[in-house]
C-alpha cells in the first residue's frame, strides 16, 4: 500500500515562487509521470516527496501517515519514506563495479548472497547491461550508467520509485526498449511509481496517469488517453501531441440546446451531452477555438460527401506516414496520414474532419467547452477508411 497525497503545497526558492498550491493525489500502484515544459517544478515536486525539500505550506501524506505538516514545521526525514529515488544526475560509487553498485543497498540490508546476486543479474538483464557487471563506471557511456542507476533503484524492490527523467540520456532505440522494460516492471511489481519527464511520448505510453504542469501549477491530472483527447485547456492541447495539433479559430452561439460553431474548416452544432462544466457565454457570439488532431482529417482526391474542398499546400510523405498541409479559407491545417500518400502542391483536396473528436475551447478563459467523445476505435477506424476511400 502506497498512497500519496500532497494537498496545498507551496514552495518558494526566495521570491521565486515555484509550486503553486499543489494538490495531488497518486493512488497505490498507480504509474504517474509529472509531465511539463524545463522549469515548471517538476523535479521539485518529486523531492518534496522525497524530503530533500521543504515546502512552506501544506500537508504530505504517504499510506495515510502525516510526513510533512509545513504549518507545524513537522517534516518526516527522507529515511522514513520507504522511497527510492533516481535523479537526472545519477551519481555511480566509482571504486566500485557495475554488480557492487547495483548489490550495495541489499549487502547493507545483509540479504544472502545467493539471493543477492539472483535480484541483481536480474535487474541488470533488463537494464540490458549484465554483460557490464564487471566494469566500473568510467568504462560506460552516459547511457549504460543511467541504466545501472536504475537497476540500483528497483533491485530494492521499493514501495515507491522516483525516476526523474531517467532515459534522457539513452539514444531513440534504447529508450523505446526501457520504456517496455520499466512498463513491465511496474505491472510486474505493482510499484508505486512517480515519473518526471518533459517527454510527452514517455508520459503518453507509460503512464496510468499524467499530471501535466506549467510554471508550478497544475493543468490537469488524467489518463495519458483522455490528456489526449480531451486536454483540459488550449495549453495542455498545445503541449500534447506529435505532430501538434491544429488550432482553428471559430466563432460559437448558443441556441437552445445547441452549440453552433462556424469556421473556415466548416460548420458543426454539438448537444449538451458533449459540454463540460466549464462556463461559456450563454447569449450572444463568442470566440473560441477548434482543436483539430493531425489524424482526425481525411484526404481524398476527388469529391466525396460533405468533405470540404481544400488545396495542398505542401505534402511530406515519409513512408510510414505522410504530413499533409492543407489550405482551407484562412486556415492551414496539418494532416498526418497512414501509409505513403501523393498530393501534388496546389492539388485540390476534399478532406473530412472527424467533427465528434475534435475538442472546442473558450477563446477567453482557454478552458476546454466541447469534448471529444471516446467512440469506438473500430468505428473510427471504418469511418476513416470509408472517408480516406481505402474501404
Ligand atoms: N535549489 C534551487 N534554488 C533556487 N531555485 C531553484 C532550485 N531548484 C529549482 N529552482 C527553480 O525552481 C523552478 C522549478 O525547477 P524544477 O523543479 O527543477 O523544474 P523542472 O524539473 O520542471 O525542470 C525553476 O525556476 C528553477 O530555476
Ligand atoms: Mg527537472
Amino acid at each position: 500500500m502506497s498512497t500519496i497525497v500532497l494537498k496545498g503545497i507551496d514552495k518558494y526558492y526566495g521570491s521565486n515562487h515555484v509550486l503553486k498550491n499543489l494538490n495531488l493525489t497518486i493512488e497505490d500502484g498507480e504509474f504517474m509521470t509529472l509531465l511539463g515544459p524545463s522549469g515548471c517544478g517538476k523535479t521539485t515536486t518529486l523531492r518534496v516527496v522525497s524530503g530533500l525539500e521543504k515546502p512552506q505550506n501544506g500537508t504530505l501524506y504517504m499510506d495515510g501517515e502525516l510526513m510533512v505538516n509545513a504549518k507545524e514545521l513537522y517534516f518526516a526525514p527522507p529515511s522514513k519514506r520507504m522511497l527510492n529515488l533516481v535523479f537526472q544526475s545519477y551519481a555511480l560509487w566509482p571504486h566500485m563495479t557495475v554488480f557492487h553498485n547495483v548489490a550495495f543497498g541489499l549487502s547493507i540490508k545483509k540479504v544472502p548472497k545467493d539471493e543477492i546476486k539472483t535480484r541483481v543479474e536480474n535487474a541488470l538483464s533488463r537494464m540490458q547491461i549484465l554483460e557490464y557487471k564487471d566494469r566500473y563506471p568510467s568504462e560506460l557511456s552516459g547511457g549504460q550508467q543511467q541504466r545501472v542507476a536504475i537497476a540500483r533503484a528497483i533491485v530494492s524492490e521499493p514501495k515507491v520509485l522516483l525516476l526523474d527523467e531517467p532515459l534522457s540520456n539513452l539514444d531513440a532505440k534504447l529508450r523505446i526498449d526501457m520504456r517496455s522494460e520499466l512498463k513491465r516492471l511496474h505491472e510486474e511489481l505493482g510499484t508505486t511509481v512517480i515519473y518526471v519527464t518533459h517527454d510527452q511520448i514517455e508520459a503518453l505510453t507509460m503512464s496510468t496517469k499524467v499530471a501535466v504542469f506549467f510554471e508550478g501549477e497544475l493543468a490537469q491530472v488524467d489518463t495519458p488517453l483522455n490528456v489526449y483527447q480531451n486536454p483540459a485547456d488550449l495549453r495542455v492541447a498545445d503541449f500534447i501531441g506529435n505532430p501538434s495539433i491544429n488550432f482553428v479559430q471559430a466563432k460559437a452561439r448558443l441556441e437552445g440546446d445547441l452549440l453552433h460553431i462556424e469556421s473556415d474548416v466548416g460548420s458543426f452544432a454539438f448537444d449538451s451531452d458533449y459540454f463540460t462544466e466549464n462556463e461559456f457565454p450563454k447569449s450572444g457570439v463568442f470566440d473560441c477555438v477548434l482543436g483539430i488532431r493531425p489524424e482526425q482529417i481525411y484526404l481524398r482526391s476527388n469529391p466525396w460527401q460533405d468533405a470540404k474542398e481544400a488545396v495542398v499546400y505542401a505534402s511530406q510523405p515519409a513512408g510510414s506516414e505522410t504530413l499533409v498541409q492543407i489550405q482551407m479559407g484562412g486556415t492551414r491545417l496539418l494532416v498526418k496520414q497512414v501509409g505513403v500518400r501523393n498530393y501534388h502542391t496546389n492539388q485540390s483536396v476534399y478532406a473530412t474532419i472527424l467533427e465528434n473528436m475534435l475538442t472546442v475551447y473558450n477563446k477567453e478563459t482557454g478552458k476546454l467547452i466541447k469534448i471529444a467523445v471516446d467512440l469506438d476505435i473500430e468505428a473510427v477506424e471504418l469511418e476513416a477508411q470509408k472517408a480516406s476511400g481505402t474501404l
